[in-house]
């Protein structure tokens, strides 16, 4: 019964005549093709036997199932594995086998039943599961739409607003609301799942319980009249929450041919609509970064010596600041114990009240529990010396940047800790080899960038040294983990990865205003594109005063690519620095709503006259296409340097740290990803035609010069021999 690589089923009949067929395919069950053709043949087998009355269908490991097998994604998109023939699993398996069965089934579900794992609970004749069971249709995640009878099903169960909403926004519910929605039958504690299953079936079977065929219930459908204001009203959100993407009206289309021309109309529809999206752009793009998440853990020449996270239990943060306080959120609500160290009292209750209202406001927000945030705060305790650090097997360290500060610091700490602790530094700034100088415990001196603020932004990048040790990366990747971060491992350089990657943001926006196109117009285009921000809003919301202190440093080591221009440096003669003093480049009122400032031209007039730049009209008319290459190329560039220089080890940890970093549109697969859509040859032909006019600036780095000359793809150079650290 298929190959045991790629899963299969086993049917076990029991003397009540009911089979039990179970899908197994570590370490979630997803459903294969082996799998799904193992199940038609269990299903033919079962439904043939004499001694077989009634069916249930479960997983193992405590898991129903994951959905259908993404790593299978790959050969059908690019052609290598063909695929079924249209309606194969939906049609012939799900509804014509297993629905439409003479003998009734029951899913007993644990675990998960997600996407296909969902679809196929759906076409049995009723569900029992779990409390905590988690059941839902995350497909649009992933750039496709249900293609196993989800979009029909799911609606005949929970009605149409509430299965647009879970397949809209690919939030799984519980085994507890599943049965309120009447999307399970009964919820029972995993070690009764089986037996009820197998007694509900039976059940079914002698007519005491109901015998459903999901596709053709309509009670919980709502009129034809109401079911398209719903429509509408579900289109509208869609556009207003992803106008780039067509996949999510591509799925009410294919929900509405179901309730329209009914259900067996609408699983044809799906079938279809699935294969044309599978082959999309947004669909490669969503299921790389799929893949290139899962991925940043694992670190060639670190993660695969078999080495195992050392266990971390107390962690103290030196530092109540900003930062500090951020991070001590994100420990304590993950469980970890933290002592927070300060220089004096009203600094210690200062960045205590900081991490208490960190957490208040998710309790506000209705995130969080008072109990779990009593949980949580008693985690945290405050102290003004080392005292209590011996036992501690972690520390970060997030004080004002100051290097003979953080020197003195890092010394203390190797004679308070114990031999075995982390020390990280979430400096921005100082060289981590010159912080440990006075140590001799560079080996586990490490890098813990994040990202402001620390509770809530999802990246954190890893910065080791050449000293830093492969356990020590092991145990931050580990931890970084457990605080739900991303974390991607990078080596020493100006920005690391994701600020140096951006740090031309900005600039270039300033290029184009200084030529004569217009600010507010940059930053609709860029956001139209799918960043959250425009690059003036950006630096608005981060103020001028931290841009120009990182910019510094930029300058300091890679002059050559600096855009000198007066416009910042004019508005903050004037205290306009942003959104901190309501008047950046856009003014904020008293909601810190952002509006366009007539004002703000006065100060463009007379940054063009002391660069000497005229407004020239091709730049006031520049197309939306040119204004995104113009911004972004850059940052591509600079991205192959990263690459190039072993900054980091892989393109897809840099398309990851695009994302999670900088929010950049992960539909298009995050930067690297979408340079290659568009083609190594052409970025490289755009900068250079602009290097011949505008200047040296954007002359493309000799990463990206290699790879076009090749026509190779710039993410194609997968792991660089030698890494600069
Ligand atoms: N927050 C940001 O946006 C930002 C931007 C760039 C860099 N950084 C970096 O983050 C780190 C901290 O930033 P922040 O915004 O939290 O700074 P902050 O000034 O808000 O906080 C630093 C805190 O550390 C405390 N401190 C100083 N010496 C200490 C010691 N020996 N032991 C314990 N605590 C000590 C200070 O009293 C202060 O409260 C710095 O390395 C800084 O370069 C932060
Ligand atoms: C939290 O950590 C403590 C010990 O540090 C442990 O006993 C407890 O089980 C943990 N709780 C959770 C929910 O992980
Ligand atoms: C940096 O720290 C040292 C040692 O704590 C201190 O003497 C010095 O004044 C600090 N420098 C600045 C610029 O704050
Ligand atoms: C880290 O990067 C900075 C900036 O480029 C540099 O000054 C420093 O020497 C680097 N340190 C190491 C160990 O490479
Ligand atoms: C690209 O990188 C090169 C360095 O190799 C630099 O000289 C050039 O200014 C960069 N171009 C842009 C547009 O950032």
């Amino acid at each position: 019964m298929g190959s045991n690589n790629n899963g299969r089923t086993t049917l076990e009949v029991g003397a009540d005549g009911v089979a039990v067929i179970t899908i197994i395919n570590p370490p979630v069950n997803s459903l294969s093709p082996d799998v799904l053709h193992s199940l038609k043949e269990s299903y033919d087998e079962a439904l043939q036997r004499d001694d077989v009355k009634a069916i249930v269908v479960t997983g193992t490991n405590g898991k129903f199932s994951g959905g259908f097998d993404i790593t299978s994604f790959d050969g059908m998109q690019s052609g290598k594995v063909e695929q079924p023939k249209l309606g194969f699993v939906s049609v012939e398996i799900v509804s014509d086998t297993l629905e439409a069965a003479k003998k009734p089934s029951v899913a007993a579900i644990d675990g998960l039943a997600l996407g296909g794992g969902l679809e196929v609970a759906m076409a049995c004749h009723a569900r029992i599961s779990t409390p905590t069971a988690q059941l839902g249709l995350p497909e649009l995640q992933l750039g496709v739409i249900p293609g196993f009878g989800g979009t029909q099903r799911l609606p005949r169960l929970v009605g149409l607003t509430k299965s647009l909403e879970m397949m809209l926004t690919s939030k799984p519910v519980k085994g507890e609301e599943a049965v309120g929605l009447g999307l399970v039958d009964a919820v029972v504690s995993s070690h009764e799942l089986i037996e009820t299953a197998r007694r509900w079936t039976l059940d079914i079977l002698a007519r005491r319980k109901p015998w459903v065929a999901t596709l053709y219930k309509t009670e919980k459908l709502e009129p034809l009249g109401e079911a398209r204001e719903i429509f509408n009203f579900a289109r509208a959100q869609a556009r207003k929450r992803a106008p780039n993407l067509k996949h999510p009206l591509v799925c009410i289309d294919v929900i509405e041919e179901g309730i329209v021309a009914g259900p067996r109309a609408g699983l044809w529809k799906e079938a279809e609509a699935f294969q044309v999206l599978l082959k999309s752009d947004t669909c490669k793009s969503l299921v790389h970064i799929f893949f290139a998440m899962r991925g940043t853990s694992k670190v060639p020449g670190i993660t695969d010596r078999g080495l195992m996270p050392r266990q971390v239990r107390k962690v103290a943060v030196l530092g109540g600041g900003l930062m500090g306080s951020g991070i001590a959120t994100a420990l304590i609500l993950c469980n970890y114990t933290v002592i927070l160290k300060e220089v004096n009292e009203k600094f210690l209750e200062a960045g205590i009240d900081r991490v208490k209202a960190n957490l208040q406001s998710r309790v506000k927000k209705g995130k969080m529990s008072q109990e779990k945030f009593e949980k949580a705060i008693s985690l945290l305790s405050g102290v003004l010396d080392y005292e209590r650090f011996r036992d501690v097997d972690m520390v970060i360290e997030a004080v004002i940047e100051n290097v003979s500060l953080k020197q003195q610091i890092f010394a203390d700490l190797e004679k308070f800790c114990s031999p075995h602790c982390i020390l990280a530094s979430n400096t921005s700034t100082i060289d981590l080899n010159l912080i440990g100088e006075r140590t001799k415990s560079q080996d586990r001196i490490v890098g813990a960038h994040f990202f402001s603020p620390a509770h809530v932004m999802p990246l954190l990048e890893i910065v080791r040294t050449r000293q830093t040790s492969p356990q020590i990366i092991v145990d931050m990747l580990d931890v970084g983990k457990k605080i739900k971060k991303t974390p991607i491992v990078v080596g020493n350089c100006t920005g690391f990865a994701v600020n140096r990657m951006f740090f031309s943001y900005t600039q270039l926006g300033l290029f184009l205003v200084e030529r004569g196109t217009d600010v507010y117009r940059i930053d609709r285009v860029i956001t139209k594109f799918g960043m959250p921000m425009g690059p003036f809003r950006l630096a608005d919301l981060v103020g001028f005063g931290v841009a120009i202190a990182s910019g510094m440093q930029f300058i300091e080591n890679f002059p050559e690519r600096i855009y000198k221009s007066m416009l910042v440096p004019l508005m903050q003669e004037d205290k306009r620095t942003g959104e901190g003093t309501r008047k950046g480049f856009y003014s904020y009122d008293n909601k810190r709503k952002p509006s366009p400032d007539p004002e703000l031209y006065k100060y463009i007039e007379k940054s063009r006259s002391i660069s000497g730049v005229a407004v020239d009209p091709k730049f006031v008319k520049l197309s939306d296409k040119d204004i995104v290459e113009m911004i972004f190329f850059p940052v591509v560039n600079e991205t192959c340097r990263v690459l190039a220089e072993g900054i980091a080890v892989k393109a897809a940890d840099l398309d990851i740290a695009s994302v999670m970093g900088m929010g950049f549109p992960p539909y298009r697969g995050g930067i690297m990803f979408w340079a290659d859509s568009l083609g190594s040859k052409y970025i490289y032909c755009r900068l250079e035609e602009w290097t011949k006019m505008y200047g040296e600036f954007f002359k493309p780095c000799a990463f990206l010069a290699e790879m076009a000359a090749k026509g190779a793809p710039l993410s194609a150079a997968v792991e660089q021999a030698k890494s600069r650290l």
